[in-house]
């Protein structure tokens, strides 16, 4: 990589000022999943014990530039405080007067998290000048004597604490989560190992679009899996009933049938999958090869698909997983994406694993700790792997 990173820095006295991505899931003021506040840790440990002090800063949600108590970092906070042996404050701002005394009285050793930066219009630069969002970013600056960037799942965003602030700060590095991140979904990118399987799911193919293209330049199979397969079958002229289907993207669909034929990579879709006459687990199940039935919707793959993805993730040596193969969340439609769950995990390969569902299923599978890699980024490690240059890795400084 070539940007400063965490080990550049000397942070001996200093006030470090720390974008991390707490923007984790809260039920009843307490954290679920907490997950992206310990892959935060050894950045964070680090500091506090080479004697520097800490003001994080995060978002949480989509407050839309308003102080909304809904969408305080309190309960990240709270299990920060419960995860390091350190003084943790939370400011009871984002910046102004109260929070500047604050970051003035912060010891070596201690940490304060700044509130939701997104209370702040200025964070997203939405509705406000360019001007305005440059004084809320020097601002933010002026409480650090460095800048450290962890936040690798906001780093496509190119907001005033992720991409502005490091304008008024010399030392901008990233941290040892982000510099992780970008190692294994860089390797992906740049020389991945032989055979290289990708596995696309999830219940849309908009949004996964440039993420598949850029993938048919390095991988030898891309699996379809997920209701984004039905868009594909319907692109082939197949009947799929009531399945989920994304009209608009049926040519868009058909195109990268065309591609792949073209490029030599075998695309992959499901060749049988399990049906439902109901959106539900108590529904009638069937399972349906070729077209479908009118009242019929497939809600995962079938037997003969698991075999068929599994056999080609067996022989890979790098693998890379984003998106659900079906509506897992219910009984009867997990075995799709839990079998390949197991797959990876019993594969000798790289493994990595991008995107909210399909790490949360790793996590519940209980084989997350299996995988070479379950990135904290979702619309981030996708963006990434579509080679786009991501606004918040570009502001650090370079080495
Ligand atoms: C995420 O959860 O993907 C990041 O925290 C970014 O959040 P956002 O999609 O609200 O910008």
């Amino acid at each position: 990589m070539n940007k400063m990173t965490i080990r550049d820095l000397d942070v001996q006295g200093k006030k470090v000022l720390m974008r991390v991505d707490f923007n984790v899931p809260v039920k009843d003021g307490v954290v679920g999943d907490d997950t992206r506040i310990t892959a935060a840790l050894p950045s964070i440990n680090h500091v506090l014990e080479n004697g520097g002090s800490l003001i994080l800063m995060s978002h949480c949600g989509r407050p839309k530039g308003k102080k909304n108590p809904e969408f305080t970092l309190k309960p990240a906070a709270d299990r920060l405080a419960e995860l390091v042996d350190a003084k943790v404050t939370l400011a009871p701002d984002v910046i102004g007067a109260e929070v500047k005394e604050l970051v003035d009285e912060l010891k070596a050793g201690e940490i304060l998290v700044l509130e939701n930066v997104r209370f702040y219009k200025e964070e997203e630069g939405k509705d406000c000048t360019p001007e305005e969002q440059n004084a809320f970013a020097k601002e933010l600056a002026s409480f650090g004597d460095v800048y450290v960037s962890d936040a690798f799942g906001t780093a496509h965003r190119a907001h005033a604490s992720m991409a502005v602030v490091t304008k008024y700060i010399d030392q901008c590095s990233a941290g040892f989560l982000l510099e992780k991140e970008i190692e294994y979904l860089g390797k992906v990118l740049e020389a991945p190992e032989k055979p290289f399987v990708a596995i696309i799911g999830g219940a849309k193919i908009s949004g996964k679009i440039d993420v598949v293209t850029k993938l048919m330049d390095t991988c030898d199979a891309i699996l379809i899996g997920g209701g984004m397969a039905y868009t594909f079958f319907r692109a082939q002229g197949k009947s799929i009933g009531d399945s989920i289907v994304e009209d608009d993207k049926v040519e868009l669909a058909g195109e990268i049938l065309k591609q792949a034929r073209e490029k030599g990579v075998k695309l992959v879709l499901p060749v049988d999958n399990i049906a439902t006459d109901e959106f539900s687990a108590e529904a009638n199940i069937k399972v349906v090869e070729g077209h479908f039935e009118d009242g019929w919707m497939g809600l995962d793959i079938g037997p003969k698909t698991i075999e068929l993805f599994c056999a080609e993730v067996a022989d890979a040596k790098t693998v890379v997983w984003n998106g659900p193969m079906g509506c897992f969340e219910m009984e009867p439609f997990a075995k799709g994406t839990y079998s390949i769950c197991e797959a990876v995990a019993n594969s000798n390969s790289v493994s990595i694993i991008g995107g909210g569902d399909s790490v949360a299923a790793v996590k519940q599978s209980g084989m997350a700790d299996k995988m070479s890699h379950v990135s904290t980024g979702g619309g981030a490690s996708l963006e990434f792997m579509e080679g786009k240059q991501l606004p918040g890795i570009v502001a650090l400084t370079d080495r």
